[in-house]
């Protein structure tokens, strides 16, 4: 896809207050407020006062969310759990998965977020192997890495989509062909694509992708969601549960547990009922602006903001490859939080993990905020490794 990288921005910067008072740089940890998504907060509280408790109302809010988010990624709704966070969906499934003929062991790659290592080394405790796929030296992981550790103990394959440390893409599609063809299934974390660049489920081939609104969907805190493939839904019962996981919620029995027949079951308690309304905001707010034309757009931008580096002399540290990259490009810093620091007192907000710089434009960002950093990065050179 063409693209000329004035005329996104162009179109709707302006619905993004931030850009005001700051360069925001920074949407893989969180995406900017936009004028719908706070309204939609408004709007929440609105209703609070004008109805009391509209809980029919809210729960109708749930279902949006669940339509949205199926539709965003090519899922049926009753495949898509609307839950508070990627934790709290991949916990409802990791106490559910069953574990046996044979098959203990979850392979979790090196590029995972802590949330994921953290709850695949939790059911170490039940007796589950954890086998991690390390990450060369140049910072990828091929897939003969995966194809070395799948195997016939294998249960679960867990694989992050890009990287939040150094940008670096996986080749889910790869991983879930070798994963499939020994018998084991697939859970992709695409926290750090959904929003950036289109998410097919089944062109990925996965079993379960999970992810969440805050960063390149624009929706906040507090709303994330799991998609579990139909054929595998209730073959899963999760043990991490609510009542609002439940086949009845409003029987309200207490004597039983029936889980949802659909991915409804891997749910918990109340709904993060205002996350609900800007989800909703974000998600269309996403889909107006187009998901593919963002990832034209960042991948122009991403390329001015390598060059720039080159010239400086500096490290890009994400793979340059376009299969191997997304919106996140990561450089290598001497001091990193003192880099994050000296930038933000120029007004550009960028964030660190390890000791890379973490720059992740979005569709609201120009060529002159990368120039602006380039220009501050020529400035802080010696910080530059
Ligand atoms: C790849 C990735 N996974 C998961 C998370 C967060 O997970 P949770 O919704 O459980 O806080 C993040 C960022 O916060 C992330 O970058």
């Amino acid at each position: 896809m063409a693209v000329d990288v004035a005329s996104l921005p162009a179109r709707i910067r302006h619905r993004f207050p931030v850009f005001e008072q700051r360069v925001y740089i920074n949407s893989c940890s969180q995406g900017a407020l936009s004028d719908s998504v706070r309204a939609a907060y408004a709007q929440y509280l609105d209703d609070w006062d004008e109805h009391g408790a509209p809980w029919e109302y809210w729960v109708g809010r749930l279902e949006a969310v669940r339509a949205a988010v199926a539709s965003l990624v090519n899922a049926n709704e009753d495949e898509i759990a609307v839950t508070t966070s990627v934790s709290a969906g991949v916990s409802a499934l990791a106490s559910g998965l069953r574990f046996d003929q044979g098959r203990d062991t979850v392979i979790v790659s090196d590029f995972e977020f802590p949330t994921i290592g953290q709850i695949w080394h939790a059911q170490e405790r039940r007796g589950i192997r954890v086998v991690h796929v390390p990450a060369e030296a140049d910072g990828t992981i091929p897939l003969e890495r995966f194809a070395a550790a799948i195997d016939e103990r294998t249960a679960l394959v867990a694989t992050t989509h890009v990287c939040f440390r150094n940008g670096g893409r996986l080749d889910v599609e790869g991983i879930a062909r070798i994963a499939h063809e020994r018998g084991a299934l697939v859970l992709v974390d695409a926290y750090q694509t959904v929003g950036s660049l289109p998410i097919d489920v089944r062109a990925l081939g996965c079993d379960f992708l999970a992810a969440g609104v805050l960063k390149y969907l624009l929706g906040s805190a507090g709303l994330g969601f799991l998609y579990c493939r139909c054929e595998l839904v209730e073959t899963i019962e999760p043990t991490a549960t609510g009542w609002f996981a439940d086949r009845d919620i409003f029987q309200m029995d207490i004597h039983d547990y029936s889980p949802a027949p659909t991915a409804r079951r891997f749910e918990a308690g109340t709904p993060p009922v205002p996350s609900t309304y800007a989800a909703i905001a974000g998600i269309e707010l996403m889909r107006e602006i187009g998901i593919a034309e963002t990832e034209a757009h960042v991948r122009e931008l991403n390329a001015l903001l390598r060059d720039g580096v080159d010239e400086l002399g500096a490290r890009v540290v994400t793979p340059r490859e376009p299969e191997r990259s997304g919106a996140l490009v990561c450089i290598a810093s001497t001091d990193v939080n003192m880099l994050v620091a000296a930038l933000a007192d120029e007004g550009i907000v960028t964030s660190c993990r390890d000791d890379n710089l973490r720059v992740s434009p979005h569709c609201y960002n120009t060529a002159e905020d990368v120039q602006m950093l380039l220009d501050a990065l020529a400035a802080n050179r010696q910080l530059l490794a």
